[in-house]
C-alpha cells in the first residue's frame, strides 16, 4: 500500500482526535471540516492531517503516491452496518405484483419474500454465490462504503445457513474492506415449521448455534421480531442462545409494528436495534441512556412504500441515530449509501451534516468498528473516499442519483 498524501483537500471531513464513541441528539448537528487540507497515510494508517498552511512537506519522496484534491471533498469511508447482501437472485416479479396493489406482508404469505430468497439460495453452490456477492461489494466500494455488515437468514435449513456464512467467511477473507457476519436464521419460519415454532426454534439453538459458535462464523445474531415472523419471546430465547457463543445482538424490530422488541433488546445488550419504521414513546424511552444504536433503512421505506422512521423525532430526544442500506432483494434492491443519505435528508429532514455523521461515526459503532472507522484519526486505520468535484458537501444529497464517488482510499 505504501504512502499517500492527499493534498489540497476542499474539505477534510470527521478528522480530530478524542472522538467520543457516537454522537447523540443535538451533537449531530456537529461536523468537523478542515478546508483547505492534507491527509497522509502510511499503510493504510492516518498519520498526518491538517491545514496546508501548516503542511511541513515531505522528508522522504520515495515510493510515495500523490493525489491533488483540489475541488474535491475527505470523508471517512461510509460503514454500511446493515446488509443481507449474499442472496442468489434479484426479486423484481414481487415489486410489480406490489405495483399492482398486493403489500409486502400479503406476498409474503403467498410464499413470496423471505421463503422465496431461500428456495432460491438453498439451490445455488457456495462458489456461484460468492462470485455473485464479491462483485455486488464492489459496486458498494465504488459508491463510497468502506466496511459492509452481512446478514444470513436467506437459507433456513442447517446446511443453508451455514454455506451462507461460510461465504460470508471467505468474503471477509478475500476483500480489502472489512466486513461482519451476522447469523440471522431467525429471519423466517420456514414452511415446513409454520406450525411448528418450537421445531424450528430447537434447530436454530441446538443445530445451527453450535457449529456456528465452534467455526466462529458470526460476530452477531439477529432475529427478525415482528407479527407474522419472531414474536419478542421468540426473538429474546434466540438472542439468548446466541449469547452461550458471544454473539453480540442486532436486531430486527419495529418495521410494521412496535411489539415491543426494542425493549427487550436493550436489555439483552443489543448493539443496535434496526428499521423503526414505526417507533413508541416507550421504545425511545428504554433506548434513551443506553448503549444500543437506532438504526433506520430509508431505502427500505421508499421501496416498500412503507413509513419513513422518525429522524427528529429521535434526535429531539437526544438518541444518536446511525442510517444503513438494509440492500436485499425484497425490501431494498441498493447498497447506495448516498442514495440513503439523500433519503435521510428529503424525506426525514435531517440535515447533511446528521446524514454524515450517521453514516460514518455511528454507523462504525453500529457494526463494532469504532477503533478503526468512522473517523479520521492519527494512528486509526481508516478507510477514507475522495468524492469529485463537487460545490459542497450537501450536494452528495442534493444531486441524488449521481455517484459523487470517485474513489475510496
Ligand atoms: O430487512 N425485514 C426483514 N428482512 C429484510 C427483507 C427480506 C426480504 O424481503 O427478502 C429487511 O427488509
Ligand atoms: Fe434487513
Amino acid at each position: 500500500m505504501g504512502k499517500i498524501l492527499i493534498k489540497n483537500i476542499k474539505g477534510l471531513v470527521q478528522a480530530g482526535e478524542n472522538f467520543p464513541v457516537m454522537k447523540r441528539g443535538k451533537e449531530m448537528a456537529e461536523l468537523p471540516i478542515i478546508s483547505n487540507a492534507f491527509l497522509a497515510l502510511e499503510d493504510g494508517v492516518i498519520i498526518e492531517y491538517g491545514s496546508m498552511d501548516e503542511w511541513g512537506g515531505i522528508a522522504d519522496w520515495r515510493g510515495i503516491e500523490i493525489i491533488d484534491a483540489e475541488g474535491k471533498y475527505v470523508l471517512p469511508a461510509f460503514c454500511d452496518a446493515h446488509t443481507h447482501i449474499v442472496f442468489a437472485r434479484s426479486r423484481e416479479e414481487e415489486f410489480v405484483d406490489r405495483i399492482h396493489g398486493l403489500t409486502y406482508e400479503e406476498i409474503a404469505l403467498k410464499g413470496g419474500g423471505i421463503l422465496n430468497s431461500a428456495r432460491r439460495l438453498q439451490e445455488m453452490s457456495e462458489d456461484e454465490l460468492y462470485e455473485k456477492t464479491k462483485k455486488r461489494i464492489d459496486l458498494l466500494k465504488s459508491y463510497g462504503t468502506g466496511a459492509i455488515e452481512i446478514k444470513s437468514g436467506y437459507g433456513l435449513t442447517v446446511d443453508a445457513e451455514l454455506k451462507m456464512l461460510r461465504v460470508i467467511q471467505r468474503l471477509k477473507e478475500n476483500s480489502d474492506i472489512v466486513i461482519k457476519a451476522t447469523f440471522l436464521g431467525a429471519h423466517a419460519f420456514p414452511s415446513a415449521y409454520k406450525e411448528n415454532h418450537r421445531g424450528y426454534l430447537d434447530l436454530i439453538v441446538n443445530e445451527m448455534l453450535p457449529i456456528i459458535g465452534k467455526e466462529k462464523l458470526a460476530d452477531y445474531i439477529d432475529a427478525f421480531c415482528e407479527r407474522n415472523y419472531f414474536s419478542v419471546e421468540e426473538m429474546a430465547e434466540v438472542l439468548e442462545a446466541g449469547a452461550k457463543y458471544n454473539l453480540v445482538p442486532k436486531v430486527h424490530v419495529n418495521q410494521f409494528s412496535a411489539l415491543g422488541g426494542i425493549k427487550k433488546a436493550v436489555e439483552m445488550g443489543a448493539l443496535s436495534v434496526d428499521h423503526l419504521e414505526e417507533i413508541t414513546d416507550e421504545d425511545i424511552a428504554a433506548l434513551h441512556g443506553s448503549n444500543c444504536m437506532p438504526t433506520i433503512l430509508p431505502s427500505c421505506s421508499h421501496f416498500l412504500s412503507i413509513p419513513f422512521g422518525d429522524a427528529r423525532r429521535m434526535l429531539n430526544a437526544g438518541l444518536p441515530i446511525a442510517l444503513a442500506s438494509d440492500f436485499n432483494p425484497g425490501s431494498t434492491p441498493s447498497g447506495n449509501l448516498q442514495f440513503v443519505m439523500s433519503l435521510a435528508c428529503v424525506k426525514m429532514k435531517m440535515t447533511p451534516e446528521e446524514a454524515i455523521n450517521a453514516l460514518t461515526i455511528n454507523a462504525a459503532y453500529a457494526m463494532g468498528l469504532s477503533d478503526t472507522h468512522g473517523t479520521i484519526s492519527i494512528g486509526k486505520k481508516t478507510p477514507v473516499l475522495l468524492t469529485k468535484e463537487i460545490p459542497s458537501l450537501a450536494y452528495i444529497a442534493y444531486a441524488f442519483g449521481d455517484n459523487h464517488v470517485e474513489r475510496l482510499i
